[in-house]
């Protein structure tokens, strides 16, 4: 994969020059926090790191580096886990966004990988969205329909809630595989009612967290992941990510 869309590895020059051309920037956002016996502490941020840089190629974007440090809460049991308040963190995607608003940048696409952030997040966006100054965007990678088509033809209702064997497959593709150890053995199956109430990672405290789910995962087989899903999972998230910012863009720039 190439760099040359990572605002990281950018000089202060080819951004003013790409502020010419665009006024876009994807922001992708994950957590550090425990993802079962084989998942990275790093997953969700991984994911949306290796998905947006390379949507961003595909879309001739620029990267920010990633917002790996975010709300977890209900995983602070688990060692390893770092959470910041909703607070803290919703202030500084704001000051973000605020300081990156006042160099030009205009479009503001959040690729997400941790579902905990999506309410700091949706706060953000409602209360800094201002016409033609800031526009905010919000997508999780697993929002869009290539992307479903995989999880659901690979691992059906097994993909669960958390540590679900896309994410896991995404991190084998693009960082490391860890033995499956007592992931091997699935996990406690959900109910329909319990996904349904705890969308959005809507967890309780962290010791009754790690009570009811002991080694971390929620539902989810994660030792169905192989890095070849990993792949696949990755290329068709980035390139329905590019595809939707893309359109995203010629929609709101008549
Ligand atoms: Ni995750």
């Amino acid at each position: 994969m190439t760099s040359s869309m990572r605002l990281d590895l950018s000089t202060w020059m080819e951004v003013e020059k790409y502020l010419e051309t665009s006024t876009a920037i994807i922001i992708p956002v994950g957590s550090n926090e425990q993802h079962g016996p084989m998942g990275l502490i790093g997953t969700d941020a991984l994911c949306a790191q290796s998905i947006a840089r390379m949507a961003g190629e595909n879309s001739s974007t620029l990267v920010a580096p990633t917002l790996a440090y975010t709300p977890a809460p209900f995983n602070m049991a688990f060692p390893g886990t770092i959470s910041l308040s909703e607070q803290t963190f919703e202030t500084m995607v704001g000051e973000i966004v605020t300081g990156l608003a006042s160099q030009g940048f205009e479009k503001f696409y959040f690729l997400n990988g941790h579902g905990a952030n999506l309410a700091p997040l949706k706060r953000v966006r409602d209360n800094l969205s201002a016409p033609d100054v800031i526009d905010i965007r919000i997508r999780s990678w697993w929002d869009f329909d290539p992307v479903n088509q995989l999880r659901a033809e690979y691992y059906g209702d097994w993909e669960g809630m958390h540590a679900t064997p896309s994410e896991v497959a995404i991190t084998q593709a693009t960082h490391r595989a860890v033995d499956a150890g007592q992931a091997q053995h699935p996990p406690r199956r959900l109910t329909a009612e319990y996904i349904k109430a705890h969308a959005g990672d809507k967890h309780g405290p962290p010791d009754e967290h790690r009570r009811d789910f002991p080694d971390g995962r929620v539902g989810s087989h994660s030792a169905l992941a192989m890095p070849e899903h990993g792949e696949k999972l990755l290329a068709a998230a980035a390139g329905a990510v590019a595809d939707d910012l893309q359109n995203w863009l010629v929609n709101s720039n008549p």
